[in-house]
């Protein structure tokens, strides 16, 4: 097994120039799987919301389910780095409030860095937060916990003054402490812009190709969920078909008498 990844370990990679990997995770099982494939951050994403926990959007999910997940995935990993999703609510109340709750994830949690929704109106918050020894991600671009405000999942930074916006956001959140910044569905442009300027890593999802890294959610890749795929996203593995055949072919042998086999009968 590979070396356990550090937050110093991300921003080396930036630095040489290395492609950074990370996929969701909200479970012991999986986090242990996608942890054996050598991904460098596991991202305990309040996507939890939607693909695990029913939800149509993230707006629901709550710090205890954050932390419950996390613990989870934290007991899974050997090697990833394990980032937790702030959830809706725990960051626009003020650094204390931040602090509070950024320090359940990483104490309960077992998280080793938080990311945090928002551009240049955290900053205080990721100030706070990185001065009390918790790394910080920021995530700019498509914001999923504003749905209500944008109105919808849509793409982001799609005139020049939005992108000049992002761009002066993603510089305040680096000069605050952040340690990477997740780029989400942006113009490849304005990705490419924002990945030169910045001393910290940038992870796109759907960003194009040109930022420090990418992040997808680990349900789309594997095939897992099929409410609200995002376009841009790759699937690898279709393992939701898979698990209904599997589930159906027990039913068919139970129902047909075939399982379990008849016990052996001494000879
Ligand atoms: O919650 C999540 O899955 C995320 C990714 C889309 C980056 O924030």
């Amino acid at each position: 097994m590979a070396a356990v990844v550090r937050v110093p370990d991300i921003l080396a990679k930036k630095q040489q120039g290395e492609p950074i990997t990370m996929l969701t995770t909200y479970d012991f099982n999986m986090a242990r799987l996608l942890d054996a494939a050598g991904v460098d951050m596991l991202l305990v994403g309040d996507s939890l919301g939607m693909v695990v926990l029913g939800y149509r959007n993230t707006v629901p999910v709550t710090l205890d389910d954050m932390v419950h997940h996390s613990a989870a995935v934290a007991r899974g990993v050997e090697h990833a780095l394990v980032v937790a999703d702030m959830p809706f609510g725990t960051c626009h109340s003020g650094p204390d409030d931040a602090m509070r709750a950024a320090s359940r994830l990483v104490q309960e949690g077992g998280a080793a860095a938080v990311k945090i929704e928002g551009g240049h109106q955290i900053t205080d918050v990721v100030a706070r937060l990185t001065d009390g020894g918790i790394p910080v991600m920021a995530h700019v671009g498509l914001r999923p916990q504003s749905v209500h405000q944008i109105g919808g999942f849509r793409r982001q930074a799609r005139t020049p003054s939005e992108a000049e916006l992002l761009l002066h956001d993603v510089k305040a959140l680096a000069d605050a402490g952040a340690f990477s910044v997740v780029l989400e569905a942006i113009p490849h442009y304005v990705a490419a812009e924002a990945t030169q300027a910045a001393p910290i890593p940038t992870i796109g999802i759907g960003a194009g190709p040109h930022c420090d890294g990418q992040v997808l959610v680990s349900y789309d890749v594997l095939g897992l969920y099929d409410r609200a795929v995002p376009k841009f996203a790759k699937q690898y593995a279709d393992l939701g078909h898979q698990v209904t055949l599997a589930a159906k072919q027990f039913v068919d042998e139970v129902t047909a008498g075939q399982f379990p086999p008849p016990p052996h009968q001494p000879s």
